[in-house]
């Protein structure tokens, strides 16, 4: 019988993620049969009073349980109240095993995962192929999270330890890996000869509300680049791997992580943009400045804007210009593949004004879509005229997206790691995110005010504009 075993069940991320994942999935039929799911959490609460919460929770998400789901899904549910920091709190739960292998999803704050992983070894509940599930963020920098790392390697090698990046779940992600290697005719064109630039956006309009205890000590450098914005990165800028294996994947992601340039006090100045948003409109709503919701003065970012140069031979000369930020006017995550303009143009000063370079553009969220914009004359007598034509393949296959928590789940039960961050790629991407953060410090650059509602401040616009290139959104 396979165990799932979820620890901080009361908490945010299994109330609004993993739970309901796990009741869609069991919709499709997709669980294991034999499966079990225990939640474990400090409350009190018998069997009884859990699965009501847990009904309540997914009515909720589901505008309308289906009865018989619900009914096999309940099935598999158990709680177990404990404190999972204690191996004295852990010597029921060995009980209830009884010796079976687990799965543990530590969904707690990563400062626990120590303390957790050295109380699962002592209770005798971290042996035989059981595997352990975190979360980010592994760490504040490089150095918290090696420790992090090092401690659960105490007690967890390597292979079962699944590191969780809720980007690698989304089909979209997994479609661009497909996009580019599944096709001869984009590879030929993927670097520096044919690539003019790489914009990744991953704007939000919500703002921080109440997350601030956890947001202000990390900002959006921490929360999004060091994470999502690196694995797009690199899913974007790695050389085609030997197979799609969890290893020969992540090796190729590792290799560019390593080609990241660091900055230095003085680029980092010329090269990237903090902001904070103020109060301002989104959505046709007013909404209160980031300070408000915090109730105090703060210095940490809600919005950055970089430019990452790979130096490798593919790369080199390309910018990837990130940004992310909350407050934005619209929810967003797009990457734009901008490629060169055309060596020399045959059409005349007329049509000249018209032409426009080739651009590949991945919308990740929240429509799914892949288009590519190419040149083509507009029909008419007088003269050459050209026009921009996008060629769209829409993924919207209709019908309910899935969770990225869903592929990832089913992932980490059939124990296959190709879609979780490896450790050497965790501290990888934290030690040149401790760069930036080290020369935004030594440089004294605060975050500028934004207006909620805009596209951030004005120096993010300038980022590009330097180099004669704009953001292709607005
Ligand atoms: C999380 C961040 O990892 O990702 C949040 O902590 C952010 O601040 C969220 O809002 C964005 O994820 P998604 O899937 O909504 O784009």
């Amino acid at each position: 019988m396979q165990r799932l075993v979820i620890f901080g069940a009361t908490g945010d991320l299994a109330e609004r993620m993993l739970m309901p994942s796990l009741y869609f999935l069991e919709a499709d039929r997709l669980l294991p049969p034999e499966l079990k799911i225990l939640g474990v959490a400090r409350s009190p609460m018998d069997r009884g009073a859990y699965l009501q919460r847990v009904k309540a929770l997914l009515d909720a998400r589901t505008e309308g349980l289906d009865a018989s789901v619900w009914d096999r899904f309940a099935e598999r549910l158990d709680y177990h109240p404990a404190d999972v920091t204690k191996a004295e709190g852990l010597a029921d739960l060995a009980e209830m095993l009884g010796g079976a292998s687990a799965i543990y999803y530590l969904a707690l704050s990563p400062s626990l995962y120590g303390s957790v992983c050295a109380a699962l070894d002592k209770a005798g509940l971290a042996c035989g192929d059981c595997r352990i599930v975190v979360e980010k963020p592994i760490g504040h920098d490089l150095l918290s999270s090696r420790k992090i790392n090092a401690e659960v390697a105490q007690v967890f090698e390597e292979s079962r330890v699944f590191r969780v990046d809720h980007y690698l779940g989304k089909e979209t992600v997994q479609n661009l890996v497909a996009l580019r290697f599944a096709n001869t005719f984009f590879e030929p064109l993927w670097n520096n000869l044919a690539i003019d630039h790489v914009q990744v956006t991953v704007a939000e309009t919500d703002g921080v509300g109440d997350r601030w205890p956890y947001y202000d000590e990390f900002g959006a450098l921490r929360d999004m680049v060091q994470n999502h914005m690196l694995q797009l990165l690199c899913l974007i800028a790695m050389e085609p791997p030997a197979d799609a294996g969890a290893d020969s994947v992540r090796d190729e992601k590792v290799k560019v992580l390593k080609s990241l340039r660091p900055f230095s006090r003085t680029s980092v100045q010329q090269l990237s943009v903090r902001g904070q948003y103020r109060g301002g409109v989104v959505a046709g709503k007013t909404v209160a400045a980031y300070e408000a919701e915090k109730g105090g003065p703060s210095e940490t970012e809600t919005f950055v804007a970089l430019r990452a140069d790979i130096d490798n031979w593919r790369w080199a000369g390309v910018p990837f210009y990130l940004r992310t930020g909350k407050r934005l006017p619209e929810r967003k995550t797009q990457i734009v593949i901008q490629f060169k303009p055309l060596p020399h143009s045959i059409f005349g000063e007329v049509a000249q004004q018209d032409l426009t370079a080739n651009r590949l553009v991945i919308d990740l969220q929240p429509k799914e879509d892949i288009s590519l914009l190419l040149m083509n004359r507009k029909t008419g007598m007088s003269g050459t005229r050209l026009q921009a034509l996008p060629l769209s393949l829409s993924l919207d296959a209709g019908g309910r997206r899935r969770i990225a928590y869903e592929r990832l789940l089913l992932d980490v039960l059939a124990g296959n790691p190709a879609l979780f961050v490896r450790r050497d790629e965790v501290e990888l991407a934290w030690s040149w995110i401790d760069g930036v953060a080290h020369a935004w410090s030594d440089a004294g650059l605060p975050p500028k005010p934004y207006a909620a509602g805009s596209w951030g401040p004005a120096g993010a616009f300038a980022l590009l504009e330097r180099s004669g290139r704009q953001w292709l959104d607005e």
